[in-house]
């Protein structure tokens, strides 16, 4: 069948790597794409936010599934439109996507369901946040509502700082009319768990663990993530059993219950509090870089997945992973996440493939006059997988430095925690 990647990243190259490698696939076709994904599928010139756009390249190029890579799409109700046409999608519908567009909708959810998640407070009004915490005092965690890019949160560890992050989040949420939520600060380990879910059913898929600060030893700002790998060792089976039973089934079911069941790939941002997995967010897709870390752990076809989650058939299905570990280094702009100087040229990207279980994932690069350039703030994701984390990650950091790019720059301890335990 012929197959429709919508997004340009990292993430959307890992999933053309495993759609294309599907038995199943006939043409596929990416829009935007990138040089990487290229190298997988037919890159097609779409606005993606015109959905009758995409709706009449489907018909016209008899495309049976549209896999919906980034958020922004989900949350514009690019699905609900597709669906409507009577054409597949993987990925949830709009009001589904709140889960991860609306950062009040999904505390209202664990609230009502008692899924475990930290204590919240919502504001419209910026003295009266101040004065909340003036009360609550610090550590205390501010989160703009509404889609940032992954910069609507400020997690202040002082007064002072909580003080100038709230006019930070109202800043950003600006006259939107959307509110701020102010979080109780959730001290533990931080970990992302991957399930496919349709309707009721939820079939887990394995955990992995990002890294969000841009420095060495998780220092410096937040960043859209610098590097992740899977498994997870802190997240125990134990851990991860009660993250299903606790958060993400009745999540699933309080959606199913409203009437706007989710569908696709859910992704739950879960810290390892002392007594038990809790919520900080949920994702409507699968995370990037961690993707890139469980696209080549995955043994099963892909696209049977994806279509399994479509038709309601999940209940049916199982999945394998290889028994190895991997690992992403993202390779960054040098001043990333702040102002960087796009257009500098990367070599050596077969010179970095040819090393065993490496695969170079491409996020923010062109093509121009047959060179390759740098575009994004996060530009290539450098991916391997050994027998053992520390073997995947030697082999990542030999692949790096066989990277010639002056103009990037990476962390150097991707695993640290895990290869400290
Ligand atoms: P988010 O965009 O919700 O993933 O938040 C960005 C980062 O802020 C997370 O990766 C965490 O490191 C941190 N964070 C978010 N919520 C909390 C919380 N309640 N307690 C501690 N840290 C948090
Ligand atoms: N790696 C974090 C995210 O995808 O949101």
């Amino acid at each position: 069948m012929n197959v429709l990647l919508i997004g340009s990243g990292g993430r959307e190259h890992a999933l053309a790597w495993k759609l294309a490698a599907s038995p199943l696939t006939g043409k596929l076709y990416a829009a935007p794409g990138n040089p990487g994904i290229a190298q997988e599928a037919t890159l097609v010139d779409l606005t993606i936010s015109d959905h009758r756009a995409v709706e009449n390249f489907c018909k016209s190029h008899e495309v049976a599934l549209v896999v919906v890579g980034p958020e922004a799409p989900l949350v514009a109700g690019l699905a609900d439109h597709l669906e409507g046409a009577g054409i597949k999608v993987f990925g949830p519908r709009a009001a589904a996507a709140q889960l991860e567009g609306s950062k009040s909708f999904t505390k209202h959810i664990c609230a009502a369901n008692n899924i475990p998640t930290g204590k919240f407070a919502e504001f419209h009004n910026r003295e009266a946040a101040k004065k909340y915490v003036q009360q609550t005092g610090a550590p205390i965690v501010l989160k703009a509502d509404g889609l940032h890019a992954g910069k609507g949160v400020v997690v202040a560890m002082t007064l002072a700082e909580a003080m100038a992050g709230i006019d930070q989040v109202f800043d950003m949420t600006g006259k939107s009319g959307v509110p701020v939520v102010i979080e109780e600060f959730l001290e533990g380990e931080e970990a992302s768990f991957f399930c496919l879910v349709d309707g009721e059913t939820v079939l887990p898929l394995a955990s992995a663990q990002d890294h969000k600060r841009v420095f060495d030893g998780d220092k410096g700002p937040n960043t859209g993530g610098m590097g992740a790998y899977s498994p997870t060792p802190v997240m125990t089976k134990e851990l991860e059993q009660r993250a299903l039973e606790e958060i993400v089934k009745p999540t699933a079911r309080a959606l199913a219950k409203a009437g706007t069941p989710y569908r696709g790939v859910l992704y739950a941002g879960l810290i390892l509090t002392r007594e038990g997995p809790k919520v900080i967010e949920y994702n409507v897709r699968f995370g990037d870089p961690e993707c890139q870390v469980l696209m080549p752990r995955l043994k099963d076809d892909l696209l049977t997945l994806l279509l399994a989650a479509c038709d309601g058939t999940l209940g049916k299905m199982s999945v394998r992973w290889h028994d190895l570990s991997a690992i992403t280094v993202v390779l960054a702009s040098k001043g990333y996440p702040g102002e960087y100087q796009p257009g500098s040229e990367i070599r050596g990207i077969e010179r970095a493939e040819a090393i065993e279980g490496v695969t170079v994932f491409h996020a923010g690069t062109k093509l121009q006059g047959g060179k390759l350039l740098a575009t994004g703030g996060r530009v290539m994701n450098v991916t391997a997988t050994g027998k053992t984390l520390k073997e995947a990650q030697s082999r990542a950091y030999q692949a790096v430095d066989a990277i010639d790019w002056p103009g990037g720059f990476c962390r150097r301890d991707i695993g640290w925690r895990a290869l400290a335990r």
